[in-house]
């Protein structure tokens, strides 16, 4: 059977990779411009880290070293610090090891090799951090900067893209913030790509005079692939999968998804998957609704960690998005307490990533998980509207 075009992975790459030409060649233009900065901010699941992959495999293919290292996964500063040189090891080439030996004495970090078992891989890099250092609030921008002053000195360049990098925020404060501006300020080595999911404190970062990154990295907000050029590559790789899905159905798919490149791609899956059993014809509307049955066990699971309040909240949002919780009789109508109970509550769905972080007005970040609660699959919980 045809592997569908829309399958799962984690990170599309060349042809599953849409559109984003506009997008890669900017990042390209920053990676292949030494010194400068772009940061590269917007919601989850919109496709910034596979955008920094395909444009790091172009880079690439200039013949360029470029590397991305992802903090979102790192557990703390000295597990993104190695993380760092292993990348950067991979990048340089063969004068790494005493590139790799030089900044680990610069950090004071003791480094050892392991061969690898078959002798033709890399050896194994292993670094001891004594307890003074890996405390220290600006590690892994130290790391940076010696990075950057090793490469200087051998005259070489380094494409770099740090994912999620707000994660060096949490694990620093704004001392980290600065030391970041000081790192980037320098005539550098290295061309920087900082990616974020933070949009809110992101935005504030790189707009607010205060702060330092203003004026420092120019920056671009990741927005929905156009909803027009996404149907018609929905189509045409849904044809070359011998499974072709019908143009209108794909404005369809574009629409009913919503602005997430993921949600889009994952309803594609689900509407190719039935056009095939069903010789052809499948619409949107009811793979969009097989998608949420398939997946309502995780959705269940947060469902029962909800208080009630936030629970009534989302039915209600769930089939009457443009609801106005703040009025009086709304509040009264669907037993959701006093005004205040009612932020405090949408404050906590938003923390937990259940609404979206950046709207004014609340909305659910998954279309899916909204259709859950709207279809009210939780049956336990009563009527959808409590009146
Ligand atoms: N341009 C694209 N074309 C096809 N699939 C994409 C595209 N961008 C992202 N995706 C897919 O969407 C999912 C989420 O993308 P990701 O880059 O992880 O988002 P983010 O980093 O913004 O949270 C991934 O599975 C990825 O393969
Ligand atoms: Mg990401």
């Amino acid at each position: 059977m045809t592997q569908s075009p829309f399958a799962r992975t984690p990170l599309a790459a060349g042809a599953a990779f849409a559109d984003r030409r506009a997008e890669l060649a900017r990042l390209v233009e920053t990676w292949t411009a030494p010194g400068s900065a772009l940061v590269l901010y917007g919601p989850r699941r919109m496709g910034k880290s596979a955008l920094l992959h395909e444009a790091a495999r172009r880079v690439h293919r200039r013949k360029r070293p470029a590397v991305i290292v992802d903090l979102a996964t790192a557990v703390d500063a000295p597990d993104a610090v190695r993380r760092l040189l292993v990348a950067v090891r991979s990048a340089v080439g063969h004068t790494w090891q005493s590139l790799i030996q030089a900044v680990a004495h610069r950090m004071h970090l003791s480094l050892t090799l392991s061969p690898s078992p078959d002798g033709t891989a890399l050896p194994g890099l292993s670094f001891g951090i004594d307890p003074a250092t890996a405390s220290r609030a600006t590690l892994f921008v130290d790391a940076l900067a010696a990075v950057d002053h090793e490469l200087g000195r051998r005259k070489l360049h380094l494409a770099l893209g740090l994912d999620e990098f707000q994660r060096l925020l949490a694990w620093g404060g704004d001392d980290v913030e600065w030391a970041l501006k000081s790192v980037l300020e320098r005539h550098g080595r290295i061309a920087w790509v900082l990616a974020g999911s933070a949009t809110t404190l992101i935005e504030d970062m790189v707009t607010n005079k205060d702060r330092a990154l203003w004026k420092l990295a120019e920056h671009l907000r990741l927005g929905p692939v156009p909803a027009e050029e996404f149907a018609a590559w929905i189509t045409a790789r849904s044809a070359e999968a011998h499974q072709r899905i019908r143009l209108e159905t794909a404005r369809e798919i574009v629409r009913l998804a919503g602005p997430r490149t993921r949600d889009v791609i994952a309803l594609a899956h689900a509407t190719w998957r039935n056009t095939r059993l069903n010789r052809g014809v499948a619409d949107a509307a009811s793979s969009f609704d097989d998608l949420v049955r398939e997946t309502s066990a995780p959705y269940e699971q947060s469902w029962q960690q909800l208080t009630q309040r936030e629970q009534r909240i989302l039915r209600l949002l769930a089939s009457r998005p443009a609801v106005a919780l703040s009025s009086e009789r709304v509040r009264h109508d669907h037993s959701l307490g006093a005004a205040s109970s009612v932020t405090v509550a949408l404050a906590g769905l938003r923390k937990k990533g259940i609404l979206c972080e950046a709207d004014r007005t609340p909305a659910f970040d998954d279309p899916f998980f909204r259709r859950w609660v709207e279809l009210g699959t939780a049956d336990d919980l009563g009527p959808a509207s409590v009146s």
